[in-house]
């Protein structure tokens, strides 16, 4: 009986709001926001993209208007919530490089924090009561579980993780005193790239282990830097669960679904259940690529953690998540396909057929 009302909300909330509802998704013009805007586009949901383009591109920004503005600048800010009326915010911008938060956490501090801050009073505002906010694994800190559940202690180790730390915090003091409804989502390793949609991948992206590597791979003029070959894993590089940005944008438009229907707060990791070591991930790029990749041996950065793998129950059971394109293979040959795409290199079996 409960779960037929439940579905039944569900489908009603699908009903009333997904006819061209505006959602404020800022920092849409990045890696997982523009793809997640893909994702609520195909719902139905007009996703109004406010982003600074610091680090996104407006060719990404595809699927709604686009408001170039900056999560620090509060009259502009103001005027998307006064212009477009969202019925929920999706909060993706910010500042996203772990090692760059530790040598500079004023900005860090200012855009994760200030910024949010600055959503989170025009929400209360203009009386916008639902936000889906992009956390990270990184507010775990370093923890020596195979798997991390939500309830685990929030001990980061590093200004980035920090700063989403605090604004989960704000978020729910705003949620206790305005009445705010959220989906806070725990993402943990992004990886992946819908080549089919055409996004223009943001600039800091290359930063990441599985497009560097492929990067490398494809056109060989300098190592791959391993950073961290002593970590107190089987192999001594650091393990982490990728989980495709597909399958995160899917999770997104759910949680967006969950959020309009009902009523309750949630904290949920995204991820997988399933870690691999960076050799692991250099394994599975050099038989996707049929070459062995050039790499070399460098410290581990300051800030970074040992092994993070998800504990992915809560989403499952909440959100009735199940991601479908995470499996490695599928990762990497989505991000092989993209970077072949851009250097216009096709593959043997397209020109045979
Ligand atoms: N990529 C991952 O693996 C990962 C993991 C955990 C959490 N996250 C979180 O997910 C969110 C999206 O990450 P991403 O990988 O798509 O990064 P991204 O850099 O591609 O996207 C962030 C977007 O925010 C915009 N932005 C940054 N500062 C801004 C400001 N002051 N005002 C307006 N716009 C601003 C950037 O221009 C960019 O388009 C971030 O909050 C990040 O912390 C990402």
């Amino acid at each position: 009986m409960k779960t037929t009302i439940l579905i039944l909300a569900v489908l009603f909330s699908c009903f009333l709001y997904s006819e061209n509802a505006n959602i404020l998704v800022t920092g849409g013009a990045g890696y997982i926001g523009s793809h997640t805007c893909k994702a609520l586009r195909e719902k139905g949901f007009n996703p109004i993209v406010y982003d600074s383009l610091i680090n996104g591109s407006e060719e990404a920004v595809k699927w709604g208007p686009f408001i170039k503005g900056d999560l620090l600048d509060s009259k502009k800010l103001e005027e998307a919530f006064q212009r477009y009326h969202p019925v929920a915010v999706i909060h993706f911008a910010a500042l996203t490089n772990i090692f760059d938060s530790t040598l500079d956490p004023d900005s860090y501090y200012r855009t994760n924090i200030v910024g949010s801050l600055n959503i989170l009073h025009c929400m209360k505002k203009y009386d916008v009561k639902k936000i889906i906010f992009s956390s990270s694994c990184a507010v775990y800190g370093e923890k020596n579980f195979s798997q991390i559940c939500e309830k685990e202690k929030k001990e980061p180790i590093n200004p980035y993780g920090f700063s989403k730390h605090v604004v989960e915090q704000m978020i729910q003091d705003f949620a206790n005193a305005y009445g705010l409804d959220y989906v806070i989502l725990r993402y943990f390793n992004a990886a992946g790239i819908d080549h089919e949609a055409g996004l223009i991948r943001a600039g800091n992206l290359r930063n990441f282990l599985i497009p560097k590597a492929i990067e490398i791979a494809l056109n060989p003029k300098i190592k791959l830097p391993i950073f961290g070959t002593q970590f107190n894993t089987p192999d001594g590089t650091a393990i982490r669960d990728y989980i495709h940005v597909m399958d995160i944008a899917r999770a997104h438009q759910l949680a967006l679904n969950y959020l309009l229907a009902k009523k309750t707060s949630y904290c949920l990791n995204l991820g997988t259940g399933k870690g691999y070591s960076v050799n692991e991930v250099i394994h599975m790029i050099e038989s996707c690529v049929g070459k062995s990749l050039p790499v070399e041996n460098k410290p581990a950065r300051e800030g970074e953690l040992t092994k993070m793998v998800a504990d992915p129950a809560l989403s499952r059971k909440i959100l009735r998540f199940e991601p479908i394109y995470s499996d490695l293979k599928t990762i990497v040959e989505s991000e092989l396909m993209a970077q072949k795409k851009d250097l216009g290199i096709h593959n043997t079996k397209e020109r045979v057929e």
